[in-house]
């Protein structure tokens, strides 16, 4: 669905929740809806079981974190070029990411790069703290294939979100930082009742969304009412 012409993501991030029996029975129940690119990033582990469903109910499938590295000798990582062909999107940087596992500007921008390599999508999250810091590490051309989501800090996960008008200043800050009209996402306690009132704004081209995607009946109606 456009919003002012624009293509609108809608993008599902599940974090570390969910068994495989509870995703299965989420992708089954969810009805596509026309219109808005709407990307379910689950574990994972459920990527690969759950990948054909989620394009036959009308979604694209990413991943929530790649490995900054290519193949090789680092146990337990997963090279982005093992996702080429199953996910067309990975988050890169979010905070949690950069909170619990340390992850710095220099490592979210080589999984960018590692994500382009192995032509997946990177959706780079940032805060205005260090949105102009993280997006400098990044050469015109990869700022040209990139979606960025803001997510300012207090409100992920608090039921308090950032107010439209602020997100939609900040997303053209960030459009002028990129010198690209590149899709720019609010995320932070985005629900079903709120989800308009960002997406409607001119330069917000959609949300990253975590405790509202959980329930399938909730990101169904937050689906609907884009
Ligand atoms: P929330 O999480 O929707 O639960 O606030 C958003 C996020 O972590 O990206």
């Amino acid at each position: 669905m456009t919003q002012a012409g624009k293509q609108l993501y809608l993008v599902a991030n599940w974090k570390s929740y969910k068994t495989l029996a509870e995703a299965r029975a989420f992708v089954e129940a969810y009805r596509a809806v026309d219109g808005p690119t709407v990307i379910l990033c689950p574990p994972f582990p459920y990527l690969w079981p759950l990948s054909e469903k989620v394009v036959a109910h009308g979604m694209h499938l990413g991943a929530q974190d790649i490995s900054q590295y290519p193949f090789g000798a680092y146990t337990g990582a997963v090279a982005a070029a093992m996702l080429t062909g199953a996910v067309e999107y990975v988050i890169v940087g979010h905070s949690e990411r950069r909170t619990y596992f340390r992850e710095t500007h220099e490592m979210v921008a080589q999984k960018v790069r590692e994500a382009l390599q192995a032509k997946i999508t990177p959706i780079v999250c940032v805060d205005e703290p260090y949105m102009a810091t993280q997006l400098a590490f990044f050469s015109d051309d990869e700022l040209a294939r990139i979606i960025v989501a803001y997510e300012p800090l207090a409100a992920i996960g608090s039921g308090t979100p950032d107010t439209p008008e602020r997100a939609n200043m900040m997303a053209e800050n960030i459009i002028q930082v990129v010198q690209s009209p590149i899709p720019v996402l609010y995320g932070g306690s985005v629900t079903a009742e709120n989800v308009r009132s960002f997406v409607t704004q001119p330069s917000i081209a959609g949300v990253l969304v975590g405790g509202a995607s959980l329930n399938v009946d909730h990101w169904q109606q937050l689906v609907e009412s884009v």
